[in-house]
């Protein structure tokens, strides 16, 4: 397999390496994953995360066990382990299913390797085209809010969301960037407060629960959003508290726009009622650990619910900014979703 190389992802020939997102923005620790148990571990703590990134890193890291002589009869039960790491984020399953295909009768190192590099130059490319398409929805004095992370470190390239905002900057527009902090795992007051600094554009962190008092104080002309997975009738899930930042979006009138490529789209989920939502460990929320440390703030034993997607109602979003195009709402009702998808 050729080298492989993005802000948070590495495959040096040899050795898969992952920039550990759990020890971010107070350390750069590059980690071993070529093992596909690692792979898997670093999928499930967060170290790698992103819905278009660990279908890149899960595809890889089934490439390069299959280039290392991974017998046909193990190829299907280790394809199964790296598909089953997180249930949310389709992009994971559409990466390993396109490599089983080649299960069984077709099994060929050589093309499970070369479909293994256009998974990843495809993300780059989609990427592209997504910032493209969405930039031109920005106005230059625009203040965004955006939530979670979707930026180089959540996929191959310069991301969903804030692959959009990056373009936007680049092309002259002045733009100020609202970043949620993101309870309870912080991946914006982490990750895209980090990115925001990296790419030098203009933003102030907020805590989730100061998105309405922006809005209110005329601060935000647009939310620009990721997903993990968008059903058929354009309801999507996206990191829990982006259904409430849609609501205060609607009632403050501002648009609510969603990005992602077509490999987020699952053909087979007719409604958001159908997409599975991973439910995370109490001790997300009881408190913090990472390389800041560790904090507890609430009873050892406290119940605690922690799903860590939400599901926007499609009758909430403004536009939904693909790698195809652009679409809206009367667009998503006649079919338009499917026709993002590749025949
Ligand atoms: O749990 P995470 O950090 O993997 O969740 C990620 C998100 O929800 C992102 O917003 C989404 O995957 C879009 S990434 C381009």
């Amino acid at each position: 397999m050729r080298k492989l190389e993005s802000r948070s992802f590495r495959f040096d020939g040899d050795k898969i390496w992952i920039l550990d997102q759990k020890l971010l923005p107070q350390e750069k620790q590059w980690i071993d994953v070529t093992d596909p148990a690692a792979m898997v571990l670093a999928i499930q703590k967060l170290q790698v995360r992103g819905a278009p990134l660990i279908g890149v890193a899960a595809a890889v890291c089934l490439a390069r066990q299959v280039e290392k002589g991974l017998p046909e009869k193990d190829f299907r039960k280790t394809a199964e382990l790296l598909r089953e790491a997180r249930p949310t984020a389709v992009n994971l399953m559409v990466a390993i299913d396109r490599l089983l295909q080649f299960a069984d009768r077709k099994f060929n190192m050589r093309q499970i390797v070369e479909a293994t590099e256009r998974i990843f130059s495809e993300d780059v490319e989609l990427c592209e085209k997504i910032a493209r398409n969405g930039e031109e929805l920005v106005a230059d004095g625009d203040g965004i809010l955006t939530h979670c992370n979707t930026g180089g470190l959540a996929t191959a390239g310069v991301g969903t969301a804030i692959g959009i905002i990056q373009r936007a900057q680049q092309n002259g527009k002045k733009i100020h960037v609202y970043v949620d902090e993101t309870r309870p795992l912080l991946q914006g007051g982490r990750l895209t407060a980090w990115e925001m600094k990296e790419l030098n554009i203009p933003h102030t962190l907020i805590c989730d629960n100061m998105a309405a008092i922006m809005m209110r104080e005329g601060r935000v002309q647009k939310v620009i959003v990721g997903c993990d997975r968008i059903a058929l009738n354009g309801d999507f899930a996206n990191k829990v508290g982006t259904y409430g930042l849609a609501i205060l979006a609607h009632y403050h009138k501002i648009p609510f726009y969603v990005a992602g490529p077509y490999t987020t789209i699952d053909p087979n989920c007719q409604s958001g009622a159908e997409i599975p939502i991973e439910e995370r460990k109490p001790e997300e929320v009881r408190g913090v650990s990472g390389a800041f440390g560790e904090a507890l703030w609430a009873p050892v034993e406290c119940p605690v619910r922690n799903p860590a997607f939400d599901v926007t109602p499609a009758d909430l979003v403004s536009a939904w900014i693909l790698d195809k195009q652009v679409l809206y709402p009367e667009d998503i009702k006649s079919g338009g979703l499917l026709a993002c998808m590749p025949l």
